[in-house]
């Protein structure tokens, strides 16, 4: 390892942190970045400069260390734990080890002692260093106005990709997508984040409910207590946990601009914005935007698209394009009937009624988001009895829409 190996030390007593500190500044290959004898405000630290190793001395209240020890090990599992102590006795040595600490060095240290260590720690962040992880395209289909059908477009967007695709549940006081797909979810993101120390492929499908050999689902809580003890930190680490494991990742936040959302918003490579052509949707649109802009949101990463679209809506498109500033990349068109049969059978629109107009449009949009990089999969017409009995046309959204945004 190249680059030199980053320490942090917790040590409740003074001396004892002089001596760590002495024997480490004599190792080149070393730096120490933080030290401390305040476990939380140390662990603040640990999770904000991310150390390659954390020295964490026993002291006179080891019970507060082997905890501290316990919770790293669980909550920053890639920063190596060393305990250290005077004069520990071998119980309490077995305890730091079983608490999730990776050596022991005995206080005063010694320099054989401590090059010993380095060089297993050292073997420890070599193995860490991982290969490039896969990362499975993230869309988040946002509205800052709720009713605007995301939830129903999210599904629908998650149902046409040919890869392996999961629809992620962000209302995490009030998700609805189980009913969008008909599936009773037996975990939900609180198991996840609870979790996420630990996730690998093998538990991360158990956790997830699965619609199809595709498409996956991660539930909102479904009590609203395990929803308040997520961070916006934690969802932000399973996204990014979640897209290694999937090719195509889509977002259902919440229709506010709190932290949850933010953390979704900003490693989500498109988003989707759904408007309904009416004045407060426009108005809460474009709101959104300038809020994107100050985010600093590339203005190609915004995707909008106008649902409930009808001949009917009495709103001239280019005065509302030029309003936002932005053109308009998909129409789906106005059709409860057939958007609220999809959803009282559970089964996606674009795959129970596949030639219907808005599951065309739907499909038509995945393509321009995922172009050139995920394969759609293929319609497999699987209507539902009703659909025989509706004459269908070729999905061409025409935009005759007259009045100007100002008269509105
Ligand atoms: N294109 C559409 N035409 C008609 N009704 C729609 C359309 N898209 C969604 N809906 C209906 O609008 C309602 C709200 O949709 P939903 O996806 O839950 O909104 P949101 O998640 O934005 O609050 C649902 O009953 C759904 O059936
Ligand atoms: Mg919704």
């Amino acid at each position: 390892m190249t680059q030199p190996i980053t320490f942090v030390v917790l040590s409740t007593g003074l001396d004892n942190f002089k001596d760590i500190r002495k024997a480490l500044s004599a190792e080149g290959r070393v730096q120490l970045l933080a030290g401390g004898n305040d476990p939380d405000q140390l662990y603040e630290e640990i999770v904000r400069l991310k150390p390659n190793a954390a020295i964490i001395a026993l002291g006179p209240n080891p019970e507060t260390a082997v905890n501290f020890i316990q919770r790293l090990n669980k909550e920053c599992p890639k920063t190596a734990i060393i305990s250290a102590a005077a004069d520990a006795s071998p119980d309490l040595i077995l305890r730091s080890l079983r608490a999730g600490a990776r050596e022991f060095l005995r206080i005063p240290i010694s320099v054989d002692e401590l090059r010993t260590v380095l060089d297993r720690i050292s073997d420890y962040c070599n193995a860490q260093v991982e290969t490039p992880k896969k990362k499975g395209r993230m869309v988040a289909v946002f509205s800052s106005k709720g009713g605007c059908g995301t939830s129903f477009i999210a599904t629908n967007l998650a149902a046409c990709v040919a890869n392996r695709s999961i629809l992620i549940d962000l209302n995490l006081q009030a998700g609805d997508l189980p009913l969008f797909l008909g599936v009773d979810p037996k975990y939900s993101i609180a198991d996840v984040v609870e979790k996420r120390a630990r996730l690998d492929d093998a538990l991360i499908n158990t956790l997830v409910t699965p619609y199809s050999s595709q498409l996956s689902l991660l539930a909102a809580p479904k009590s609203a207590d395990s929803a308040d003890e997520i961070e916006p930190q934690h969802v932000f680490e399973v996204l990014q946990r979640l897209r290694e494991s999937f090719d195509y990742v889509v977002l259902d936040p919440q229709h506010t601009f709190d932290s949850i959302t933010l953390a979704a918003l900003d490693q989500s490579d498109e988003i989707v914005l759904v408007l309904t052509l009416d004045i407060p949707a426009i108005r809460s649109t474009q709101r959104a935007l300038e809020i994107f802009d100050r985010l600093g949101y590339p203005r190609k990463k915004i995707r909008i698209v106008v649902n409930r679209w009808s001949k009917q809506i009495d709103l001239d498109l280019r005065q509302v394009e030029k309003f936002l500033g932005e053109p308009v990349v998909g129409f789906v068109p106005s059709d409860y009937q057939t958007a609220v049969n999809s959803i009282n059978l559970g089964t996606p629109l674009v795959q129970s009624d596949p030639t219907s107009k808005i599951a065309l449009e739907i499909r038509r949009i995945a393509q321009t988001l995922s172009a050139g990089v995920l394969p759609l999969e293929d319609p497999k017409p699987r209507r539902a009895f009703w659909s025989t009995f509706l004459k269908r046309q070729p999905a061409e959204p025409k935009f005759e829409l007259k009045a100007s945004m100002e008269k509105a």
